[in-house]
């Protein structure tokens, strides 16, 4: 089973990453460790991290322009071969380049019911407002402060005589079970056969005059008519033997197949009778899919196919 590799950011005592880490013992668990990263060498977590085996790095960013200790980080993370990153108690207001360059694949956990208090003082601001519940939340890092979309969250009721710290430490135990559980979901979800044919039936659905069609048991999408229209590419899912899911698209020929499946044997098969005429298998249950990739070869794929009047069209269209 592939793991999504993913790189905790902490600045304190590492509690998030610790359950995180823990969580990632387990067989079962979608993702594993390859970083606990800090901008505090003090950080308590980074021991914790290091006594599991963990890799791990620090780089204080005292004296040193935001962006370019972001830099020094990137390049850390990175290296360590990350597809995630995991904010747990990082304490640093990220510059816009680096939230840039790790969009959709970024998280945080902020313990309040986003929307409700970004920032700090969570806790004293939810109990001033008499609110009933305090929480936790699971969100997406985008450029503004704990703005990002919420993948997950968790009440937790607020009981007579909390205080800012009673109420931060049981909000600590349902962070705990919260975030391994909600990073899991996102991470795992990109192997997920159901979730990538939902996203290539996006695609191919985006192409002009085209319908959905299973053939032989599998999703297939058509260009044309109902009636008279052509398979451009198929869906499949771990198929005689391969481990491989994917779509399926008409390459130039049989010496392009070959070639591409021999050079690049990480992105491309050659499914089992479909190969035998041209069409060419796309991995989709891999780390770091390129979407714009997959979509030029359903679009190539549906030239070949569609009626000339409507390659015609989509050759206007590009013009502008
Ligand atoms: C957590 O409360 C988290 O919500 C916030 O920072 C704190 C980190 O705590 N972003 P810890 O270092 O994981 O114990």
């Amino acid at each position: 089973m592939y793991k999504a590799r993913i790189a905790i950011l902490i600045s304190g005592s590492g509690t998030n990453m610790a359950a995180l880490l823990y969580a990632s013992k387990h067989g079962d668990c979608p993702y594993e460790v390859a970083l606990v990263a800090s901008n505090n060498p003090d950080a308590g977590g980074l021991k914790i991290a290091q006594a599991e085996g963990i890799a791990t790095f620090a780089h204080s960013h005292k004296g040193m322009e935001r962006a370019d200790h972001d830099a020094v980080m990137d390049t850390a993370i990175r290296d360590a071969g990350a597809d995630y990153i995991v904010l747990a108690g990082y304490m640093r207001i990220l510059s816009d380049g680096f939230v840039h360059g790790w969009e959709g694949r970024m998280l945080n956990i902020h313990p309040s019911l986003l929307p409700k208090y970004k920032g700090l003082d969570t806790h004293k601001r939810a109990l001033e407002a008499g609110d009933i519940h305090g929480g936790a939340s699971v969100h997406l890092v985008t450029p503004e402060l704990d703005d990002g979309p919420v993948l997950g969250q968790v009440e937790v009721t607020i009981v007579d005589g909390d205080t800012p710290e009673t109420l931060a430490e049981r909000v600590k135990y349902a962070e705990h079970q919260l975030y391994p559980r909600v990073v899991s979901e996102y991470v795992g979800r990109e192997f997920d056969a159901d979730w990538l044919e939902t996203k290539v039936s996006e695609l191919a659905l985006a192409l002009p005059q085209t319908h959905a069609r299973p053939s032989h048991g599998s999703p297939g999408w058509r260009v044309g008519t109902e009636k008279t229209g052509k398979y451009f590419a198929h869906f499949s899912t771990q198929h005689h033997g391969s481990d491989a899911i994917g779509v399926l698209v008409k390459t130039g020929g049989m010496d392009e197949l070959e070639t591409l499946c021999e050079e690049q044997p990480e992105i491309y098969w050659k499914p089992a009778f479909y190969g035998a005429s041209g069409w060419i298998g796309l991995r989709l249950n891999r780390s770091g899919v390129d979407w714009e990739h997959v979509t030029e070869w359903l679009e190539r794929s549906w030239r070949g196919v569609a009626p000339k009047k409507l390659t015609k069209l989509m050759d206007v269209a590009e013009g502008f």
